[in-house]
């Protein structure tokens, strides 16, 4: 019998599904049932055979499309905390308007596209999040990773190191090339499910290539069975590139001791240079202009030559000087967290974020390369990571897998043996300059060093509880956090905004991710309650009174909670409203009769922009260890929220601009602090 999960598809679609083992059949579905949530996770996700067949040999489910009334219905409701009624009536009607005419006929289009596609939102979500974005990549985009600082005495411990993490890099790679990555499951929520790996399978070898109407991607290309490709790495030291060949089709791998006489070599060249021109300050410019300078740069062959090996490099090795404990000194109250030397967290968070700088480490970059690991000479270590290619979980999974490798040979910082010394040393990257490739470096400095100086950033460690305390509520550690969120951002500014939170799409194939509103109306209704304080002159007392009793906190509390995990689990189940309303404007463009005709009203309309403008950027990035990720603003006036909770702690890393006149990360964290232990004392108040 044929158990294919039909309620993927609406009505009147034709759909192509493998029966059994052996037959493809094509199917008329006619309509589509309305499953409650679990139902419907247990027939997308269960154990019925899926409809594509992908990398690694695992069968996943087409990314569903959700029905057209539904986004429609969700998006109307999602958007009444921000609009006031007559916005909200607007609304209404222009989305009444499109779910009569143009909608149906630009939903039948996608579910083309998802007949046809492996993934139909694809290439529309990668095109609108990162390659149509003309933003510079660092602070914009490129998350910062810190690892627990490490101890450095010689030179000869980095090399160590470094080279340690390249093994393991190296033997990750041989997996992958032989497409053997074990298949991960989720943890919750459906546990069991098998996720997409693609994303692993794009980390190491690839760039993101800036274009002057958009970037693209090169992604190094899989090898034939058992063929043994030459592999290279790109380190900077001191602003000079050099190429490391780290394994020739002749010669096999470079063993640990030949990789670390490679970076001991760089360490002594490096040092010894004249002030090497700062090239890779053009990659962390606005992406068009980078685009016009790296073109200019290519006229040049031996320019290209290197940016060919960059491009093409497994990943890029950044061995940086440490930047000054007084850096970023307008931050505020330092975490009590790592520290390497006397620097706090928020100065080890901009290193990697960023790199300080042109004056310090942002010329010891190449932002557009998908990993970039840092090594800094005072142990500070992390990663700045270009995102287009993979979310920050895929990421951080490889990056604790090398680090657990490098820290499991601790201790063994032995000098690499002497027969190695024929060994041809490493090519620093030489570059043919003209006056113009020297200016577009004057700008670029300039502009990043402005953005650098604007940025305000701070590690806040929640310390009073974590998940552990969370999880006693029999509340979701994520929503109870993402409700925080929204309480600290009402009391700061007696509104609710557009918030984003990444939810991971990856049990469909080629998933990546959808947003996760967290500004419900029942969000409103539960941080109003919590807010509604008088205060009073008793005696001549200041004294404040809540204006709603906990009982009634409480139930809109629970209310609120319901809502958030229903939102949250509709994203991961790929019945999310941002993937969907994306895929219809572009569904709008691609089918308009010429290429002027404006886009439905829907997608013109102040309250698309509202939808999208978000001032609350957040994303749950949990780590093993005590490392923790955090990235920039995405918009001037807006917060960027990451979080990692622990047992019993909940790391922040909170973002705003210091030139924005109404955000501050101090006082966000505080509004946090004074949130969470509003909830806490609600939740565990005597009966
Ligand atoms: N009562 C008690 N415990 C509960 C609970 C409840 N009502 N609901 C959930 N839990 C438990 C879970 O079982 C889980 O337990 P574990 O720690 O033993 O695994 C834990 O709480 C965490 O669950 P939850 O907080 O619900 O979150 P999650 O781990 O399912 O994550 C998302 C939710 C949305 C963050 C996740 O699905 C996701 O999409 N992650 C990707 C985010 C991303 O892409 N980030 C990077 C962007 S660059």
């Amino acid at each position: 019998m044929c158990t294919f999960p039909q309620a993927v598809y609406e009505n009147r679609t034709i759909c192509k599904f493998r029966c059994g083992k052996s037959h493809w059949v094509r199917f008329r579905t006619f309509r589509r049932p309305v499953l409650p949530i679990k139902r419907l996770a247990r027939r997308f996700l269960g154990k019925e055979p899926t409809c594509t067949q992908h990398i690694g040999l695992v069968r996943l489910p087409k990314l569903p499309l959700p029905l057209l009334e539904q986004t429609l219905a969700k998006y109307e409701k999602t958007m009444q905390p921000l609009l006031d009624e007559k916005g909200q009536m607007k609304l209404r009607n222009i989305i009444r308007e499109f779910g009569e005419k143009l909608g149906p006929r630009l939903q039948l289009y996608l579910l083309e596209q998802q007949r046809l596609k492996e993934n139909w939102a694809y290439d529309y979500w990668l095109n609108d999040m990162y390659l149509k974005n003309q933003n510079a990549l660092p602070v914009n985009s490129n998350p910062g990773m810190v690892f627990p600082p490490r101890k450095f005495t010689t030179i000869l411990d980095i090399a160590r190191f470094a080279s340690r993490l390249l093994e393991a890099a190296l033997d990750h790679k041989a997996i992958l090339n032989r497409r053997d990555l074990p298949v991960e499951k989720a943890t919750s929520r459906e546990p069991g499910q098998p996720l997409c790996m693609a994303q692993y399978y794009r980390i190491l070898g690839s760039c993101r290539i800036p274009g002057e109407y958009g970037d693209s991607q090169y992604i190094s290309p899989k090898p034939a069975p058992n063929e043994m490709v030459n592999e290279h790495v790109i380190v900077i030291c001191r602003s000079q590139l050099y190429c490391v060949p780290v394994q020739a089709c002749d010669r096999g791998r470079l063993s640990e001791d030949e990789l670390c006489s490679q970076l001991l070599h760089i360490l002594d060249d490096a040092p010894c240079l004249n002030n090497p021109p700062p090239v890779g300050l053009l990659t962390g410019w606005k992406r068009p202009l980078w685009a016009e300078a790296r073109a200019s740069l290519a006229h040049d062959e031996r320019n290209r030559r290197n940016l060919d090996l960059i491009a093409k490099s497994l990943l890029v090795i950044c061995l940086d000087e440490a930047l000054p404990p007084s850096f970023n000194c307008r931050l505020h109250r330092g975490a009590k967290g790592h520290s390497a030397g006397n620097r706090d967290e928020a100065n080890l968070s901009a290193q990697m974020l960023h790199g300080g700088g042109s004056g310090f480490n942002s010329a010891n970059r190449w932002f557009d390369k998908t990993i970039q690991i840092i090594i800094s000479g005072d142990g500070a270590c992390g990663l700045c990571y270009e995102h287009s290619s993979a979310e920050g979980v895929t990421v951080i999974n490889l990056m604790e897998k090398l680090w657990d490798y490098a820290d499991s040979k601790m201790g063994e910082n032995d000098v690499p043996a002497s027969s190695i010394a024929h060994l041809p040393p490493p090519e620093r990257l030489e570059w043919n300059l003209t006056k113009e490739d020297y200016a577009n470096m004057e700008e670029a400095a300039k502009f990043l060093d402005n953005l650098v100086k604007d940025l305000d950033f701070q590690v806040f460690r929640f310390n009073n509880y974590g998940k552990n305390f969370i999880k006693s509520c029999n509340v979701s550690p994520d929503v109870y956090i993402q409700l925080a969120l929204q309480l600290a951002y009402y009391r700061l500014y007696g509104k609710l905004t557009a918030t984003y939170e990444s939810a991971s799409t990856r049990r469909f194939a080629l998933g990546r991710v959808d947003c996760i509103r967290s500004a419900s109306p029942e969000a409103l209704a539960w941080v109003t309650a919590m807010s509604q304080l008088k205060e009073d002159d008793m005696l001549n007392k200041k004294v404040t009174f809540h204006l709603v009793s906990d009982e009634e906190k409480l139930k809109l509390w629970n209310e609120a909670v319901m809502q958030q995990t229903r939102e949250m689990v509709d994203n991961i189940l790929g019945q999310g409203i941002d993937i969907h309303l994306l895929g219809l404007r572009e569904a709008a463009r691609e089918t308009s009769p010429h290429a002027n005709y404006p886009l439905p009203e829907i997608f013109t309309d102040g309250s698309y922009r509202l939808a999208n403008k978000f001032l609350l950027s957040t994303s749950q990035v949990s780590t093993s260890g005590d490392s923790f990720m955090g990235y920039g603003p995405v918009e001037q006036n807006g917060y960027g929220a990451s979080y990692n909770p622990k047992a019993d702690c909940i790391i922040f890393c909170l973002s705003a601009f210091w030139s924005s006149e109404v955000t501050s990360t101090s006082r966000f964290a505080q509004a946090l602090e004074e949130s969470l232990n509003m909830m806490q004392a609600l939740l565990t108040r005597p009966q």
